[in-house]
């Protein structure tokens, strides 16, 4: 151990790294192993969204931006979602631009709570927000979804507001949902606005999958409550730019002015020229996103057939790119030794529950941001798991 490491507070210590990353790097470099850990799209960006990080950097777009974002990102940014999902937010006052999407997220858990108050999560989640609390020394709370389709209800919401009171300074609310692929409908989103209404509390209202929905049209919680919402996305899932880190918050300019000051003080600002390809994805990307999303709903729809077929349960996946699958009931170990044992036996690697919840969910998640060729050879790999599992259980 050097002579600094004991300076490290004994929170950050034990604190985990993320789950994913840890499988990604355990089976990514495995030749033999079909890897479905991560949510990255497995497109590449689109090339006129690359010439136009060229052309910024020729045309010497080398500065240090405004730390806000670039003017035409925000423009950029405030147009596309007017377009899209009907919010409203004006560029140079209720825009703010991130560090990828994870930026926002660490900038609001960070900005708004101190040690000892609440984030509520509803779980199965993204890891990244229970992180962020523990980062921030603040407690994460998560509230305990159902099967089938683990959603929040307002019921769930209110008996938490009203248990935990004042301390509650965010909820998280991510949908359509990483891990499960489920998404809320613009009735559910009213009632559960409805309670958020009573109290105050800020809103982490993650919506980076917002273009992969499948089925229906994707409604944001912003329209609902303006006031209280800290929408949260950006272009990694839409526009495959998961490398160039270009996310944002939208939300009143009287919280963000206060936000900025977190994430300058972390990070100053993101780059000026992946900026400027953002702005060229939002302003003139729509086809590509058409056609990604196409093939993503293929590859949904043939997981769904699939794995209906070899007699695995799921919960009906309507948007992201995940499947959230039951573990079989006569499996005896818990999520984490099912990851394994897909791992040794089918060669396909998923991520358990255990990465998305502390509670003892029985469920893994499949990523299927990959190609058709690497599904099929996943589902030989299940079916035979499952065959074999079950022959072993009549034993
Ligand atoms: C729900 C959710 N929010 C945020 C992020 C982070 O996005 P970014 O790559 O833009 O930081 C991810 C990435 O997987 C995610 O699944």
């Amino acid at each position: 151990m050097s002579k600094i490491a004991s300076l490290i507070p004994a929170s950050l210590r034990s604190a985990k790294p993320s789950l994913i990353r840890v499988l990604n790097n355990k089976y990514g470099s495995d030749p033999q192993m079909v890897n479905l850990t991560i949510g990255e799209p497995d497109f590449n960006t689109a090339d006129h969204v690359k010439l136009a990080a060229i052309k910024s950097i020729l045309d010497n777009h080398t500065h240090y931006p405004h730390n806000w974002g670039t003017p035409g990102l925000r423009d950029a940014i405030s147009q596309y979602l007017a377009t899209h999902f009907g919010v409203h937010y004006d560029p140079s006052s209720e825009v703010f631009v991130t560090e990828g999407a994870s930026g926002a997220i660490s900038t609001i858990i960070n900005g708004l709570c101190q040690p000892g108050d609440i984030v509520l999560i509803p779980c199965p989640a993204y890891t990244l927000y229970r992180i962020n609390a523990q980062m921030a020394g603040a407690k994460s709370v998560e509230l305990r979804t159902q099967e089938p389709d683990f959603k929040v209800t307002p019921q769930l919401l209110k008996d938490a507001l009203d248990k935990y009171g004042s301390r509650v300074k965010v909820l998280v609310l991510n949908y359509p949902v990483n891990p499960t692929g489920v998404t809320y409908t613009p009735d559910e989103l009213r009632a559960l606005a409805t309670v958020l209404k009573q109290y105050n509390v800020a809103i982490l209202d993650d919506e980076i999958y917002a273009e992969l929905t499948y089925e229906g049209h994707h409604f944001s919680l912003a329209k609902l409550l303006p006031d209280q919402t800290l929408l949260v996305s950006g272009v990694s899932k839409n526009a495959a730019m998961t490398g160039w880190r270009i996310g944002y918050i939208c939300g009143p300019n009287d919280v963000l002015r206060s936000l900025a000051k977190v994430h300058q003080a972390a990070i100053s600002t993101t780059a000026t020229m992946n900026m400027d390809a953002a702005e060229e994805a939002l302003r003139h990307g729509d086809h590509d996103t058409a056609v990604m999303k196409a093939a993503y709903d293929q590859r949904r729809q043939y997981l769904i057939k699939a794995m209906k077929k070899i007699c695995f349960h799921f919960t009906q996946p309507s948007g992201a790119f995940y499947l959230w699958v039951k573990i079989p009931d006569n499996f005896a170990g818990n999520s984490m030794a099912y990851a394994e044992h897909l791992a040794e036996k089918a060669k396909v690697a998923i991520v358990p529950a255990a990465a998305f919840t502390n509670l003892p969910v029985r469920y893994f998640r499949i990523s299927y941001a990959a190609s058709m060729e690497k599904l099929r050879q996943a589902i030989t790999g299940f079916a035979k798991v499952f065959a074999d599992d079950q022959a072993s259980y009549n034993d």
